[in-house]
């Protein structure tokens, strides 16, 4: 069902990613993998629709900030699959023991999902291992996947040097394609709404499958009336973008001046340069936390807060 909440795990309930399945399949034959793409966008369905197919093994590291966790979750995942992973003596080395989870993954494609609050040096040193020793192919995600630079684009001293992921980024549908996957799910429930409701959704929302499918599970799961479900979706993603961009901005010395830059935007460099009284320096700096972070985007000369739910919170801050 194109309208239900969770994330896709099969293909045919995955829509308009058939061209991303297969860069998937390509590059993972000889690498390692990171999807991009900002939330709702379809990174968790994406993965796990692909995971299903190569028998590949799915942990969801959203919330986990330690290595320990991270551990636990990969024993817990292990377990699953029926491989016994003992624990040694008292002390206990949890990256050491992480790796004795992945050597029993020999073979697998890994899906690491929400990576982003994991201990960085730790992990870093963990996947370098993992490259070199053992024959398993990674794929990584995540909304903030952007803000481990140590992972995505590694200096020379950093141990991924070299053995950084490719990346694929997931795009919102086009408008055309935005409009066939609300028909589509419309059909699935028999249901015929107007255009013009269609089109004021596609408005609203933009081509992100995860807030259109959110409308259509209110309009047809949850019976609102199209008004209703226009305005529970904003609400609703509005919490949760709200929450990330408070994350966001409560590791910066200078909150206050992201929020004057963001409610800017559109604008181009030299109007935040007329606008915002700081130094280019400090200007490139936040434009490019604010990139990394996905909260705000280039396109040509101008930058933009992409996800129009995140627009709309912005200007109502
Ligand atoms: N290509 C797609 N086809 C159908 N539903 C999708 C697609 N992409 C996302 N969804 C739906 O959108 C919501 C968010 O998807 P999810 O994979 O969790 O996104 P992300 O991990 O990028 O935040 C879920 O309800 C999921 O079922
Ligand atoms: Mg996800």
């Amino acid at each position: 069902m194109l309208f239900d909440l969770r994330p896709k795990e099969r293909r045919e309930e995955l829509f308009g990613r058939e061209k991303e399945l297969e860069e998937l399949r390509r590059l993972i034959r000889s690498e390692w993998v990171a999807i991009l793409g900002r939330r709702m966008m379809g990174k968790t369905s994406l993965l796990k629709v692909f995971l299903n197919e190569v028998d590949g093994i799915y942990v969801n590291l959203s919330g986990i900030k330690s290595m320990r966790g991270f551990t636990e979750e990969l024993m817990k995942r292990a377990r699953k699959l029926g491989i016994e992973v003992s624990v040694g003596p008292i002390t206990v080395n949890w990256t050491k023991l992480a790796e004795d989870v992945f050597s029993k993954f020999e073979g697998k494609i890994v899906g690491l999902d929400e990576v982003q609050e994991l201990p960085s040096n730790y992990m870093l040193k963990l996947l370098k291992k993992i490259w070199d020793t053992y024959n398993i192919k990674l794929i990584f995600t995540g909304s903030l996947i952007g803000i481990i630079t140590g992972l995505l684009e590694p200096s020379p001293q950093s141990p991924l040097y070299g053995r950084e992921p490719a990346k694929i980024e997931l795009e919102p549908f086009p408008r055309e394609k935005s409009f066939e996957f609300l028909e589509e799910g419309f059909k699935e429930f028999n249901i015929n709404p107007p255009r013009s409701e269609i089109e004021e959704v596609v408005e609203s929302f933009g081509g992100y499958p995860g807030w259109l499918a959110y409308y259509g599970n209110m309009r047809c799961v949850r019976n609102f009336g199209h008004r209703d479900a226009l305005e529970h979706v904003y609400l609703e993603g509005k919490q949760i973008l709200l929450q990330e961009l408070q994350k966001f901005l409560e590791t910066k010395k200078y909150p206050d001046r992201y929020v004057k830059l963001l409610k800017l935007l559109p604008a181009r460099w030299s109007e935040l340069e007329g606008s915002l009284n700081v130094n280019n320096k400090i200007l490139s700096e936040m434009l490019d936390n604010l990139e990394k972070a996905m909260i705000i985007e280039r396109k040509g000369n101008t930058y933009v807060i992409p996800d129009p739910i995140m627009r709309r919170l912005v200007f109502d801050l």
